[in-house]
């Protein structure tokens, strides 16, 4: 089976590639290399550099090839990013998105398995978060993933497209053999700016000290880069059998706090690493939990890897290869 992997050269695209590699199919990435890094994407994979924001690019690459799937991971991704320049996210994310989806159509190609967000359900009402959790997303980020969401329903009942959203909780940790993992710049996930605060003996800032939580800082549920892969697996897998289309959340339904990453940190590096406790964030829910049942039940998902020790151990190992 070919597979079109976009954002390949990011960070959980690089890891898709290899893993599919792996497991046998034949890979194409594709990636702007804007935010990503041509060394990340294997090397048996065939490459393909440029934007999927140029449209005849994107129906260049459906009409001289054949996928059997298609694992859209290109888009940004930074919450923060997209409150200050809110016309560059709708434009990529949802643009880009809707550029493939149509390439795909024109050229009688199905199974599209699409990178979503926990960002899409904003402040939870319920914890763990249910797939059919209200959707308010608080950023346009959060939004213009729920705007792919809608536009791949309607591709399915207006034409029959077969769809996969994964919604993602915390992505995180590297290759076992360290030879991928997280590379965002700027970053602003949590575990690699404590891994690079641990490695360069610098103060690490953490925001917040006062939520509802037993520790008082903030609880996220992580799931482990590899982990994530799997969960695709399964599902193009599911997608390209039974065809039809499925929402699932991709978490593993238990939650760290802040301090237990720092305490994880310290503990796998050995570096007695200075923290500053700062002011709450606005906009930094209490917990963010997913309910994993219905990937567990359908997909028979089961994270191998996301105990909060390995997440750490990978990435750290990966840090200390750059
Ligand atoms: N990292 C997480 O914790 C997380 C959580 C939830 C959802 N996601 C989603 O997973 C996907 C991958 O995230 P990531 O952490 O690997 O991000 P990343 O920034 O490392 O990778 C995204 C890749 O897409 C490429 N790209 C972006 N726009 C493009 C365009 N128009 N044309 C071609 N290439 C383009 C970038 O160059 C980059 O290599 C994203 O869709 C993101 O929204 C990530």
């Amino acid at each position: 089976m070919r597979v079109l992997v976009t954002g390949g050269a990011g960070y959980i695209g690089s890891h898709m590639v290899k893993v599919l590699l792996e497991k046998g199919y034949e890979v194409v990435a594709v990636d702007s290399l804007e935010r990503g890094f041509r060394n990340a994407v294997d090397d048996r994979a065939k490459f393909i550099e440029g934007n999927l924001l140029d449209k005849s690019f994107v129906e260049h690459i459906f009409s001289s090839d054949h996928f059997d799937g298609v694992i859209h991971f290109a888009a940004y991704i930074a919450v923060g990013e997209s409150m200050e320049y809110p016309g560059m996210y709708f434009e990529n994310n949802v643009a880009g998105a809707l550029h493939i989806i149509q390439a795909m159509q024109k050229n009688s190609m199905n199974n599209f398995i699409f990178s979503s967000t926990a960002a899409v359900y904003g402040t939870p009402v319920v914890i763990p978060i249910a797939e059919d959790h209200p959707k308010k997303p608080e950023s346009p980020y959060g939004e213009s993933k729920l705007m792919v969401e809608k536009i791949l329903q309607w591709f399915h009942d207006r034409n029959n497209m077969h769809f996969t959203v994964l919604r993602y909780f915390n992505a995180s940790g590297a290759s076992l053999d360290a030879s991928t993992g997280e590379r965002h710049a700027p970053e602003t996930h949590i575990i690699p700016n404590v891994i690079k605060a641990a490695s360069e003996q610098s103060t690490f800032r953490l925001f917040g000290t006062d939520y509802d939580t037993p520790d008082g800082t903030c609880i996220r549920d992580y799931i482990h880069v590899l982990d994530l892969c799997d969960a695709h697996i399964l599902a193009l897998e599911k997608l390209v059998k039974d065809g039809g289309s499925y929402t699932y959340n991709v978490g593993t339904g238990k939650g760290f706090s802040n301090k237990e990453v720092v305490e994880m940190v310290k503990k796998v590096s050995g570096v007695d690493l200075q923290v500053e406790y700062a002011q709450r964030r606005p906009g930094d829910p209490n917990q963010l939990i997913a309910d994993a049942t219905k990937i567990k039940t359908e997909l028979g998902f089961e994270p191998k890897y996301s105990d909060l020790e390995t997440i750490v151990k990978t990435a750290w190992k990966w840090h200390l290869t750059k």
